[in-house]
């Protein structure tokens, strides 16, 4: 099927495929106990926190650049000296080479890092004026997701919410831009999008949405009864875009001629008694 779509009023469409059906007459994200309830940006459901100083933005493009680096060792290939991480597609240059980059990237965990994660967390929980942390109760070790887009490529997954995966229903989302990063290739969010109702949204079940021959975990959404006008707010370098899971996001297209994308996506979970 024909997905359409904009990204800061400009008009893109891709094929998604999958069974679609429209979903029940209810509202996922709860008026209550949510984890935004106390923040100003409820009702648009993001805001850019500016958490890390220089240095530690710093140390994180390190860590990544360190993590990709080893990753082409065990692939056997050769870099220069000279070699950025934007530069990641003039190396990986089929879909099959990706494959084996991204099966390691998809899952890695803080000890992957040399962060100080706690930190970062209180700066989230500060943020949130709600305590939250790496813990969440489904999983037995954190994910944390290095996001690789080579330019003028489909590597990017459907619009979704996280939410819609029980193991993401009670998190936040923090994106974090690493390298290529720019107003051609940072995330796009649908503002006010987790306030919708799921009879409105046209979609997939859980893996159920395919682009290009590959098949992702999160429902895919392909149409619904209200625009689907995305924007792009593009944090900085040490900024991080924070948002509801029940926020439509994703089909960060990299429009970029000559640099790869990199992002970190953490999710950190509700750390409330209940
Ligand atoms: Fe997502």
């Amino acid at each position: 099927m024909k997905f359409a779509f904009s990204i800061d009023g400009t008009p893109y469409s891709y094929d998604l495929e999958g069974d679609f059906f429209w979903g029940k007459d209810s509202i996922l994200f709860r008026e209550e106990g949510n984890l935004i309830e106390k923040s100003t940006w409820k009702d648009r459901g993001y805001e850019i926190l500016s958490f890390m100083d220089i240095s530690l933005g710093k140390t994180l493009q390190h860590e990544v650049k360190r993590i990709i680096q080893s990753i082409f060792a065990e692939l056997e290939i050769e870099l220069p000296v000279t070699f950025k991480i934007e530069d990641y597609h003039q190396y990986i240059d089929t879909q099959e080479l990706h494959q084996k980059v991204i099966q390691k990237t998809r899952w890695l965990t803080r000890s992957d890092f040399q962060i100080d994660w706690n930190a970062l967390c209180q700066k989230a929980s500060d943020f949130l004026q709600q305590p939250v942390n790496f813990n969440n109760p489904l999983l037995k070790d954190e994910i944390i997701i290095l996001r690789i887009s080579r330019p003028r490529s489909l590597d990017i997954n459907p619009l979704h919410r996280d939410g819609y995966l029980d193991l993401w229903e009670n998190v936040i989302n923090l994106w974090l831009p690493i390298a290529g990063c720019n107003e051609h290739s940072s995330l796009p969010v649908l503002p006010g999008s987790h306030l919708w109702n799921e009879k409105d949204i046209l979609r997939t079940g859980n893996k159920g949405a395919s682009i290009n021959g590959l098949t992702y975990h999160v429902p895919g959404i392909v149409k619904a009864n209200y625009p689907l006008d995305m924007i792009r707010p593009n944090p900085q370098p040490g900024e991080a875009l924070v948002f509801t899971p029940y926020l439509i996001h994703g089909s960060a297209l990299n429009l970029n001629l000559n640099q790869t994308r990199f992002s970190l996506e953490l999710r950190l979970s509700d750390q409330r008694k209940k």
